[in-house]
């Protein structure tokens, strides 16, 4: 009974209070999958935005998986985790030759998806095709461990192993996907890991945390990881009005797989003024960057990673805000 009535009161608020966002008009299979991929790892504010030039862009799945992979990753750009993007379109690709270019709709078929997991199909199935499927992540980790009162680290996988079960329990057969996105709402807007509004939460009478004063104590903090410091040299080479950029291989730590600046030391040129400077967190990385003009050694061949592009045309190329930082420099 109390099961109900926490369900009744979390979508009688979210019925009241959800932010208008662009995925929850009409929330057909696709446009749900491209919002969420891109809300992994990436706040709505910065997502929104993009999310609609994506979607200007590629329209639908089929012109998605039409497009080549650059054209992709040139409307991911400033995203970051480049690899979702690539994700996407090999997905796009494997529903257009298995499923006829129809999303489908069964949870084994969705979980085979390239970048698929577990999340991303209960999302789609609850959200887009109204199934009972329920969904973890973050917010939902933390609201739950606070409601309940469960004792936990947000990112303990021992932890989140036990808070899937409980989603499962909750989801109600009725509006599955509205129950999850409140779930995250919640997490999102008022019950934040730091000061959570308890005053302003519509399940407050059902939250253990809040009877006994430990909103602020749940989930456990997490033990906090110190950012790898990674200095870099990159070169400006330019000559004849290209510029000469480098494809990163899929054995970089950082960046792999996308076009960048060379680095000193990739390639025979001498390094000269610098030119500017910035630096860029990529996952519990702390880049330092240096931007130094050069010239090649004469008679350089350049090798296959390299490629000359017209210098008006290095931002489609340049997709990280790394080098964004830099080029406005
Ligand atoms: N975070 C990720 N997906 C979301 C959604 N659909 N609603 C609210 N927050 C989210």
């Amino acid at each position: 009974m109390t099961t109900r009535r926490l369900q009744a009161a979390l979508l009688r608020w979210y019925g009241r209070a959800q932010r208008d966002l662009p995925w929850r008009r009409s929330p057909t299979p696709y446009r749900v999958w491209v919002s969420e991929i891109m809300l992994q790892q990436t706040t709505v504010a910065a997502v929104t935005p993009k999310y609609e030039a994506f979607l200007q862009r590629f329209p639908s799945l089929v012109s998605l998986a039409s497009a080549d992979e650059d054209e992709v990753l040139k409307h991911w750009a400033g995203l970051g985790y480049y690899s979702r993007a690539r994700n996407l379109r090999r997905a796009a690709l494997a529903i257009v030759a298995d499923h006829r270019g129809v999303f489908p709709s069964e949870f084994d078929a969705v979980l085979q998806l390239p970048g698929i997991g577990r999340y991303t199909a209960g999302a789609i199935l609850s959200i887009a095709f109204r199934k009972p499927f329920p969904l973890v992540d973050g917010n939902v980790i933390r609201v739950f461990s606070r409601l309940f009162g469960l004792r936990g680290r947000a990112k303990d996988p021992g932890f989140v192993k036990k808070i899937w079960p409980l989603a499962a329990r909750l989801v109600p057969t009725k509006n599955p996907g509205d129950w999850n996105q409140a779930l995250m709402e919640l997490g999102a807007t008022v019950c934040t890991p730091d000061s959570p509004s308890c005053g302003a939460c519509p399940v407050a009478k059902h939250c253990v945390a809040f009877k006994k004063g430990l909103q602020d104590a749940l989930p456990l903090p997490e033990a906090r990881r110190k950012p790898v410091p990674v200095r870099w040299t990159c070169l400006w080479i330019e000559k004849n009005g290209d510029v000469l950029l480098w494809r990163r291989s899929d054995k970089e730590r950082l960046l792999k797989n996308l076009w960048g600046l060379p680095e000193a030391g990739r390639i025979a040129a001498s390094p000269g003024l610098r030119i500017a400077a910035a630096s860029h967190a990529i996952t519990h990385h702390a880049l330092t960057v240096e931007l130094r003009e050069a010239t090649l050694h004469p008679g350089v061949i350049t090798p296959p990673e390299a490629k000359w592009v017209p210098r008006a045309k290095v931002r489609d190329f340049l997709v990280s805000s790394l080098w964004l930082k830099l080029l406005r420099k």
